[in-house]
């Protein structure tokens, strides 16, 4: 397809870009996600995964896939060290896979592309769910040690994610109970907040102690809600509670080293976490806008609806999210952003309106410094198993062949168009 096809070409050739110099235009990925392991709680938790214990099989392919994001012509490529490759029992560390993980950094920097690495991407070894989940302060000393060892061992990584979407492990496996370690335990949840953001913070001293000029910070999603009626007052207090909870509190904590989390209809709790400062930048997640309605029937009192398409807020959202982060006074980088959808065009949409939010956010003066499509190819989708297509490549997983979608070459060509290099 050519650019006028598209209609979008004229616009693209006569623009000036706001984008400075060295934005960081990448594709974002999690190891678990395009190869499964053995080793993995999630390998047995999901019973899609019996039948393609190695998904995409990357972990023989990576080669390949890497090549791919040359040819995508980004400048970054976010992805994750699979925890229970590394340390498969408690008192093992496979050298093989870690330096399978040490050649991927250096293909990335041979093509250069700058690494970011997520530490924590919501898979962890079975023994750490079955001796030490994040409800057991011993969940710490074995995180840090994991920590420890790949930011003493792996070479030439600058950026660091050390936990993604922290609140998607809070709540998908102690509120909801519908990912590991499938819980629905309030006093637990909190108890594991505080495991987990004291990691980071202790994770963040390790990763400057050996990599002085480190730029650190957790990936956190962050979405923009609405009521489902808005003349319904419990919808409306849903919305208040879920946007302060998502948006806010979070930000308050890596201000001021304490946690306010209100629950609806119930007292607020106060956490100390060691966190106050720990980041050198913020990584946002953001894809959808979701509308909330109070329903004592469903899990959690509450009520779900997404728009992951445009028309209801959703773009201007991104700019929403990304302002209430800018109270942090730190660099801003979106870590992931895409959408799930055989539909190419609409990735294409969808990807292009997101992209000019991030360039007006620009001119308004905010500090945005990369932006992250998810995902390259196709993967395996939590709790949605292999037919949630966010790929920029097509993957048939049967031949495990991968074909790029016209959304490959549209991200090409707006990195070509928008960026100064
Ligand atoms: C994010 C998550 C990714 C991916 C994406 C698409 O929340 O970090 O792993 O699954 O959603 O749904």
């Amino acid at each position: 397809m050519t650019r006028e096809d598209r209609g979008i070409g004229m616009q693209e050739k006569t623009r000036k870009p706001a984008f400075p110099e060295g934005f960081q235009w990448g594709v974002a990925t999690s190891a678990f996600q395009l190869e499964g392991s053995p080793n993995a709680d999630w390998t047995t938790w999901d019973p899609v995964l019996i039948n393609v214990p190695q998904i995409t099989n990357h972990y023989a392919l990576f080669r390949e896939d890497l090549k791919l994001l040359k040819d995508l012509g980004v400048n970054s490529y976010r992805f994750s060290i699979e925890w229970s490759r590394i340390q498969p029992r408690p008192d093992t560390w496979d050298e093989e896979a870690i330096a399978h993980y040490q050649e991927i950094i250096d293909i990335l920097r041979s093509y250069n592309i700058e690494p970011m690495v997520t530490l924590h991407h919501f898979t962890h070894p079975k023994w750490f769910l079955e001796r030490s989940p994040w409800h057991q302060t011993a969940s710490i000393e074995k995180f840090l040690r994991f920590t420890e060892k790949m930011v003493s061992t792996l070479k030439n990584v600058r950026y660091w994610i050390t936990f993604n979407e922290p609140y998607v492990i809070l709540i998908g496996g102690y509120l909801d109970g519908c990912t590991p370690p499938g819980l629905r335990d309030v006093p637990r949840s909190l108890i594991a907040l505080k495991n987990i953001f004291t990691s980071h913070g202790k994770a963040y001293d390790i990763i400057h102690r050996y990599v002085p000029d480190a730029q650190v910070s957790i990936a956190h999603n962050m979405s923009v809600f609405a009521p489902w009626k808005k003349w319904n007052p419990f919808d409306r207090l849903l919305k208040k509670s879920a946007n302060y909870f998502y948006n806010h509190s979070i930000i308050n904590a890596f201000r001021t080293g304490i946690f306010i989390v209100k629950f609806p209809f119930s007292r607020v709790v106060e956490i100390e976490v060691p966190i106050k400062g720990k980041l050198d930048f913020f990584g946002v997640n953001y894809y959808t806008r979701i509308h909330l309605r109070f329903n004592p029937l469903k899990k959690m009192g509450v009520e779900l609806r997404y728009s992951d398409i445009d028309g209801h807020g959703l773009t201007r959202g991104l700019a929403k999210v990304l302002r209430y982060a800018s109270r942090l006074n730190l660099p801003l980088i979106i870590t992931e952003n895409g959408i799930a959808t055989h539909d190419t065009e609409m990735k294409v949409k969808y990807m292009k309106q997101h992209v000019d939010v991030v360039e007006r956010c620009l001119k308004e003066g905010l500090d945005v410094r990369g932006y992250f499509y998810w995902t390259l190819i196709d993967n395996y989708e939590w709790l949605q198993g292999l037919d949630a297509r966010f790929g920029l490549y097509r993957v048939d997983f049967k031949t495990l062949k991968r074909s790029p979608t016209s959304a490959a070459t549209y991200y090409a060509y707006l990195i070509q168009s928008r960026s100064r290099i």
